[in-house]
């Protein structure tokens, strides 16, 4: 494989969101009532696109422990939602305050904060229930094994925890390893455990499950301090979100510690080292190579 090839990473995203959108269509609860607005701004923000990248994390590490595409579909839409969760309270007033979000308004824009705050914890609990579904997995220890971890990813010590950090970091200066510690936690974690899922579904050894965790660790910093460059260079437009908000709420960033050519510097050296991570899989990892490169050259 040509180590810059997006090409492969590109298509398979775009697999992913086909079937994954067709999945949650179906898992989604329906509108009935006067509860119905709840329903309504879930599905806003979760079938408004977005990369689908955690969910493309999760469908090819279970392909890796030839896991069934029932399982990982059930996995990769319980990801998604507790992820578009995340984005919806992340840009509320009292977070990051952005009204933009997957190129359309976000959903305390659209609706209001009190269904934006409801949408988002409907969207987290929906998660839980598809993991506990038989149909996630006929045995109820791997369903006991991916609700913990997936719990420990969003919870104190993974996302929330993380969004707490970045929040109370505004205006101060952190140095480069409370930046990573920050990174890990709020976007780090759930990535993850998007790519560890294939190896609990598969029960894979644990040399396959810890090469496959180090490779989502270096990806996930990798793909927030792109983020963090993409808020700084990046074009609202084409992000589908604002640009130049980290800057104006004094966000500590690897952009705003060490600038825009070292932190570029420092996330190509973690594609390359996420990359090293997956030498153990030979040519069956080659669609993750390339989502490691594609994560580098992104421009959304
Ligand atoms: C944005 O995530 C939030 C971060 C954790 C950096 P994505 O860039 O994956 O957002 P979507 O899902 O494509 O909208
Ligand atoms: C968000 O980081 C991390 C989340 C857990 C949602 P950002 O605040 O940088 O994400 P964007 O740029 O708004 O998507
Ligand atoms: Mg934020
Ligand atoms: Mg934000
Ligand atoms: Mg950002």
């Amino acid at each position: 494989m040509n180590s810059t090839d997006t090409a492969l990473a590109r298509n398979a995203l775009a697999e992913t969101a086909e079937l994954l959108e067709k999945y949650l269509l179906k898992v989604l609860p329906k509108a009935d009532g006067l509860e119905e607005q709840v329903v309504e701004a879930m599905q806003y923000a979760l079938m408004a696109g977005g990369k689908r990248l955690r969910p493309f994390l999760v469908m090819s590490g279970a392909k890796l422990f030839s896991v069934s595409e029932q399982s990982a579909l059930q996995v990769a839409a319980a990801v998604e939602c507790a992820h578009t969760y995340s984005l919806i309270h992340d840009d509320l007033p009292c977070m990051d305050d952005d009204d933009m979000r997957r190129g359309q308004p976000s959903v305390h824009k659209k609706f209001d904060e009190a269904t934006a705050v409801l949408a988002g914890d409907a969207l987290l609990t929906l998660a839980f229930a598809i993991l506990a579904d038989e149909k996630t997995h006929a045995d109820p220890r791997v369903r006991v094994d991916l609700i913990s971890a997936f719990a420990r990813a969003l919870g104190t010590h993974g996302m929330v925890g993380g969004q707490m950090f970045d929040l109370a970091a505004e205006n101060r200066e952190l140095d480069q390893s409370a930046i990573t510690r920050m990174q890990n936690m709020k976007t780090g974690a759930l990535i993850v455990f998007s790519c560890e899922a294939g190896a609990i579904l598969g029960k894979a050894d644990d040399r396959r499950r810890n090469a496959l965790r180090g490779y989502a660790h270096d990806l996930g910093l990798a793909f927030q301090i792109v983020d963090d460059l993409l808020d700084r260079e990046g074009d609202s437009e084409e992000l589908g979100k604002t640009a130049g908000k980290d800057e104006e709420a004094g966000k500590a960033t690897l952009v705003s510690l060490l600038g825009v050519e070292r932190a570029r510097t420092q996330a190509e050296m973690l594609i390359r080292q996420a990359i090293e991570h997956l030498e153990i899989f030979a040519e069956k990892a080659d669609v993750l190579r390339s989502m490691a490169q594609f994560v580098i050259h992104r421009a959304s």
